[in-house]
């Protein structure tokens, strides 16, 4: 969970920088590092491990300077070392950059500039960033187009932070999607950035907060925004009140809107230190699996509850589908109070956001009971799941304070793609360029994730149509069938609608007797192996007045006919479509509660860790 902090003034900026950093510590890294413009060069300190390392390292090795960036990593490319800790520096010694999100077009941006002659002294994705800053100041630019001209050759989402020595006055900053926020501190003729409210809240009030494909220009005096072309672009200094609680909701007004727009930076850090692009491979080490245990697993029991459990639904599909194991998903309050033939060489895979929900613990008890081996996906670290499972994958998503689980939904989706390539690959059933396949598709999901939360004006005008609805009934398919339980329990849980998940092809069985104009119907239905039966179900539901609102893959001319709304969403493989399928649902039903002037964060009756049964 990458955090940044920028400054530049009259104080010593190792100081402000250093303390804003510990503001961020609780977000977790493994390593850490901060620049300094001395004496007309970059001084640079970096170590692995805590801040107190690094703060350890800056007593014993000074530095000081009145402009400055540093950065905690949590490693996405490449493993946690001093090397490949930010701040990177380029090979002229000038330029230096520190970064959030993950550059997918690594690879070729990297060989186009090893083939220029380019000199890489990390594993990271960001020295491309710095390299290519270099590269087009080489040619003549100044800072601002340089930058400009590097943001524009970037793929995925960033937050990006840089300065030159050749133009000492400002600090450039960046942000590209949702790899976290970009925040910019005006004080009294002092200026600060981060990441993250906390990191400068003890300095200033005074935000101005980037939006998606904006760029400033931070000096002493205060921030120019504009737009990735050099134009001006006006912007807003917020207040911010000076109570954590607000500080952490910053830009968002609720902190479920803040956790469905924190996705991408959550699915990058699920990726980060497990998902090795370059070199194609997956990395999960806590679970602790060799080859001999991943060809003796029998079957996999996925156990949960609520919105987890329907995480564990798609789960099935995946492991199924690439490691040919058997799975049973069941919820968790049912799992314990029935007879489960649970053989010795059978795993019981917990998914849980608190790690200390009772019934899932409960069903957790009754799998070691009976010899299996317990896995756990967690997100609440050293919780009773994590604590008593032979292996777990933490779902690194930081703390989700909305009741209604989002970002904690599309971790666990993204940790069991993993977790069923590990297997797969564990018993010879992938070629190398299925797996080289799986892995490339997996680079692109948090960028897709932020495509897809740049359509949120397309869900609000579909939020304001049913608003008003009583009743809703969510259709799904396959893979997309759980998409369809998790989008209806959003909707009650948050907006007090009744609505109904179910599966498509169950209508006809029953449902179908509901529909009515007065219904709206929301058809998931990606261009995926149950396309065409999704596209029979949305025209019966058609014939019976329903309105259908459907999500849908962009292109998608027959659904586009159909269906009265289209929630799009782009193209991925159809293993990992629900992550984005869900996006729509989880805003859609975000913005209705809003717009019922409801308590979206701590809905009636809720709690977010049910630790009774
Ligand atoms: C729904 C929701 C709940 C939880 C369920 C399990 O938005 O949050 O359905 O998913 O109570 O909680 P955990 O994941 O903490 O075990």
């Amino acid at each position: 969970m990458c955090g940044i902090v920028g400054y530049i003034g009259d104080q010593n900026a190792t100081e402000v920088i250093l303390n804003g950093l510990h503001r961020l510590e609780y977000r977790g890294y493994d390593s850490a590092g901060i620049a300094v413009l001395e004496n007309g060069s970059i001084a640079l300190r970096r170590d692995v491990g805590k801040l107190n390392r690094l703060a350890e390292l800056l007593k014993n090795s000074p530095i000081a300077g009145n402009v400055g960036i540093g950065h905690t990593r949590w490693a996405t490319h490449g493993v946690p070392s001093e090397r490949n800790a930010h701040p990177h520096l380029g090979n002229t010694g000038k330029v230096v950059v520190v970064h959030n999100g993950i550059v997918e077009n690594f690879i070729a941006l990297k060989a186009e500039l090893l083939s220029e002659g380019a000199v890489f002294r990390s594993d990271t994705d960001t020295e491309t960033i710095v390299l290519l800053v270099e590269k087009f100041l080489a040619e003549g630019m100044d800072l601002i187009s340089a930058a400009c001209a590097t943001l524009k050759l970037l793929q995925g989402a960033h937050g990006v932070v840089l300065f030159s020595i050749d133009e000492p006055d400002k600090i450039i900053t960046a942000r590209m999607g949702n790899a976290g926020g970009v925040v910019i501190g005006i004080g009294e003729g002092e200026t600060f950035i981060a990441s993250d409210i906390p990191a400068i809240l003890e300095h200033t009030r005074k935000m101005v907060f980037l939006e998606t494909h904006q760029m400033a220009v931070v000096t002493k005096k205060g921030v120019d925004v504009m737009d990735l072309d050099g134009n001006p672009v006006d912007y807003t200094v917020s207040s911010v009140a000076w109570d954590p609680v607000s500080a952490e909701k910053g830009e968002y007004r609720h902190f479920m809107q803040k956790e469905i727009h924190e996705q991408v930076r959550s699915l990058t850090d699920t990726l980060a230190g497990r998902a090795d692009f370059e070199r194609g491979d997956i990395y999960l080490q806590e679970l602790n699996l060799t080859r001999e245990k991943a060809e003796a697993i029998g079957k996999i029991f996925i156990t949960a509850c609520g919105t987890a459990a329907h995480a564990g639904m798609v789960g099935k599909y995946l492991i199924e589908h690439l490691a040919k194991i058997p799975v049973e998903v069941e919820i968790a309050s049912e799992f314990r109070y029935r007879d489960p033939i649970i053989a010795e060489n059978s795993v019981v895979l917990a998914i849980s956001q608190s790690g200390e929900t009772a019934d899932t613990l409960a069903a957790m008890t009754l799998g070691k009971e009976q010899g299996a081996t317990l896995w756990s996906i967690v997100n609440a670290i050293g919780s009773q799941a994590m604590r008593i499972s032979d292996g777990s994958i933490s779902m690194q998503t930081g703390p989700e304070i909305g009741v209604a689980s989002t970002k904690a939904f599309t971790a666990p989706l993204v940790d069991l793609y993993m977790l069923a390539i590990v297997l797969a690959d564990a018993k010879g059933l992938l070629s190398s360029e299925t797996k080289q396949t799986l892995i490339t598709d997996l680079a692109k999901i948090p960028g897709l994730v932020g495509e897809c939360l740049l359509r949120e004006k397309d869900v609000e005008e579909v939020s304001k149509k049913i608003m008003n609805a009583e009743n809703a009934l969510y259709l799904g398919r396959g893979i997309q069938m759980p998409i369809a339980y998790e989008g209806a329990l959003k909707l009650k849980e948050i907006s007090y609608i009744h609505a109904e998940g179910y599966p498509a092809g169950e209508m006809k069985h029953g449902p179908i007797a509901l529909l009515d104009d007065d219904l709206p119907v929301v058809a998931i239905c990606p261009q995926d192996r149950w396309h065409d039966k999704m596209i029979s179900q949305i025209e019966q539901a058609k014939a019976r007045g329903a309105y259908v609102i459907a999500v849908a893959e962009d292109g998608d001319e027959k659904v586009a006919l159909l269906a009265d709304d289209v929630l799009w969403v782009p193209h991925t493989s159809w293993l990992l479509m629900p992550v984005l399928t869900v996006i729509p649902l989880q805003i859609l039903a975000y913005q209705i509660a809003a717009l019922r002037g409801l308590d979206v964060d701590q809905p009636r009756n809720l709690a977010k860790s049910v630790t009774v049964e």
